[in-house]
């Protein structure tokens, strides 16, 4: 049996310099006063702040801030440590989205969003006698799409970071070497992950050899830490290049995947204009295909402007019937009409004009369920396995980031000897050309698997602001349900005056078209009030999580963030100073 914490010669030796080196830079704001409260716990400050899925990701970004990192910064160190610390979802073997506001209103977004590789192709899941496979579509090296958070993250700081790179990688280098202590529900996931993987890589990077952690204990990572050095000296190179990019390409042969040292090497960030739209006032700034997200929330909230909603009271059933309508129709446009803009026209801004919203609006029925149309079906239903940060800077730069494997553990093959998951994605390409079925594929032509098309998404990182001044930080994870998630944190602030932990706490639902169903967490419904859904002819389904909102308001007048982890998990946490 392995030993356990099998350190790397590198990390002993070349650490200790490289620590000197890197966290010795002087800074403008060196030795501000770190705030780290209790995980779970909101945090009020005036200064900047981070609010993640983990506490020790928020410290390590609220320490670059506190060191005059700025947002940007703060953001790539706190999804580095994430990669290290919440590996079912953070990750360097991802992909996601960056929406960046700056203080003087201007904004920006990053896709980093994974893609086909070269030889994907529309059918590819299809198996020998033509059958859709949905194990190779979702569980297999076939699953996985190129990576692009690495990519994403040095093209973020290329273009907006203030300190050093090293100094932004060095904490999760530092975290995957000397380890972090493992919390109960890790040491859950883990101990399943373990127990049903086919891959010893899997295996022995996630257990103490062979042994499954339990919560206390301390889990370290060294192959990990070795890739993370690399791409700590060599920026996006150390990924996409070298003996990182070979030991992917070395496994996707051995199993039999499709990507390539060329795709990897061809690996591109793309910087998009945001998707911007308004309601009651509010400027409302997410991100743009290929996720659905903007597009979608921006539909949904211009039907809703339409109605007095913080007349109506919150979770009612004239209010769910009204958000479930909104949804049903702007789910259906993301079906029909939403993929990677660089491959598909999109018709963003026909989608997201006041007009479109109204002529929807005009068929909703205020009484009465609008039945999904039978020929519209839905997509593989994914798992609530993606993460979402939220980071304003002392400057009020605001970033919101959304990034994921897709699954939990992604496609649960670590690299072996690179320590990292690998994604995926390519489950969020529709099935196969015309597969429509009413189990719940798609077959519709824009979102076809095709060399190096991104895949389309609904992760929805977002900024609120009004009249020139920044409101809110917000985004979540949970598949499709996150279009509505954060829909539902920003009505609840704007509609409903909720306090910031409130906004985010408050029980959420979801409808998305195909299944037609409501789902609704407990709390959002009492018996007597899902018996009236029904009668007017909604499904509707009781219980369960949606989504993980760690979000950031900001009191405009006075300047004061209110940092919210999401109640929904006790490990979440705000750090700031
Ligand atoms: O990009 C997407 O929309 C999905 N792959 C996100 C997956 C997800 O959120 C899983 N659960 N939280």
């Amino acid at each position: 049996m392995k030993p356990v914490s099998s350190h790397r010669p590198f990390a002993s030796a070349c650490r200790l310099l490289l620590a000197v080196l890197v966290l010795s830079v002087p800074t403008q704001l060196a030795g501000q006063q770190l705030r780290v409260p209790a995980p779970a716990t909101p945090l009020e400050t005036v200064g900047g702040m981070v609010v993640s899925e983990h506490h020790v990701a928020s410290r390590v970004g609220a320490e670059v801030l506190a060191a005059g990192g700025n947002a940007v910064d703060a953001a790539i160190a706190t999804g580095f440590a994430l990669a290290v610390t919440h590996p079912s979802a953070g990750n360097i073997g991802g992909g996601g989205f960056m929406v960046i506001r700056f203080p003087d209103g201007s904004t920006t977004a990053l896709d980093f969003r994974e893609k086909a590789p070269l030889r994907a192709f529309p059918q590819m899941w299809l198996d020998e006698d033509g059958e859709y496979s949905s194990r190779r579509h979702h569980d297999s090296h076939l699953a996985v799409g190129v990576p692009g958070t690495v990519a994403g993250f040095d093209k973020a700081h290329l273009l907006y970071g203030r300190v050093n790179w090293e100094r932004l990688v060095y904490p999760a280098v530092a975290l995957a070497d000397d380890g972090f202590e493992v919390h109960e529900g890790l040491a859950r996931g883990l101990r399943s992950l373990v127990e049903r993987t086919p891959y010893e890589a899997t295996r022995e990077a996630f257990s103490n050899g062979g042994v499954p952690y339990e919560a206390g204990d301390t889990i370290r990572q060294p192959d990990l830490a070795s890739t993370l050095n690399r791409i700590m000296l060599g920026r996006a190179e150390g990924f996409y290049r070298g003996r990182t990019a070979e030991l992917l390409a070395a496994e996707m042969e051995r199993g039999g995947g499709m990507i390539t040292l060329e795709d990897l090497a061809r690996y591109r960030a793309r910087e998009r204009a945001p998707i911007t739209g308004s309601y009651r006032g509010y400027d409302i700034i997410s991100m743009p295909p290929p996720s659905s997200g903007g597009v979608a929330m921006v539909t949904m909230l211009n039907m809703l402007e339409g109605y007095e909603m913080g007349e109506i009271e919150h979770n009612s059933p004239e209010y769910v019937h009204l958000l479930a309508e909104a949804m049903r129709r702007a789910y259906a446009d993301r079906a029909r009409f939403l993929a990677d803009p660089d491959r598909v026209d999109v018709p963003v801004h026909a989608l997201t004009a006041k007009a479109r919203a109204d002529s929807l609006r005009a068929t909703i029925d205020p009484a009465r369920a609008t039945p999904s149309d039978l020929d519209e079906v839905a997509q593989w239903p994914e798992s609530p396995e993606t993460t979402h940060y939220s980071v304003v800077d002392e400057d009020g730069m605001a970033v919101s980031v959304t990034y994921t494997l897709e699954q939990g553990y992604g496609s649960e093959i670590v690299v072996p000897g690179a320590g990292f998951l690998l994604n995926n994605e390519m489950g969020d390409f529709n099935a196969a050309p015309g597969m429509t079925t009413e189990g719940g594929l798609i077959g519709t032509t824009p979102n076809l698997a095709r060399p190096e098309q991104r895949m389309l998404s609904s992760m929805t990182p977002s900024i609120v602001a009004r009249d020139g001044e920044l409101v809110a930080v917000v985004g979540s994870p949970g598949g499709r349900t996150i279009i509505n998630t954060v829909m539902q944190v920003i009505l609840n602030r704007i509609d409903h005056d909720m306090s910031p932990l409130d906004a985010v706490g408050a029980p959420r639902l979801h409808h998305q078209w195909f299944p037609d169903r409501i789902s609704i967490e407990a709390a959002g419904v009492s018996e007597a009030e899902a018996e009236r859904l029904r009668a007017m002819g909604h499904t509707v389904r009781v219980g369960g999580r949606q989504g993980l909102a760690h979000s950031i308001f900001i009191d405009p007048a006075t300047g004061r963030r209110v940092g919210v982890p999401d109640p929904r998990n006790s490990n979440a946490g705000a750090a700031g100073h």
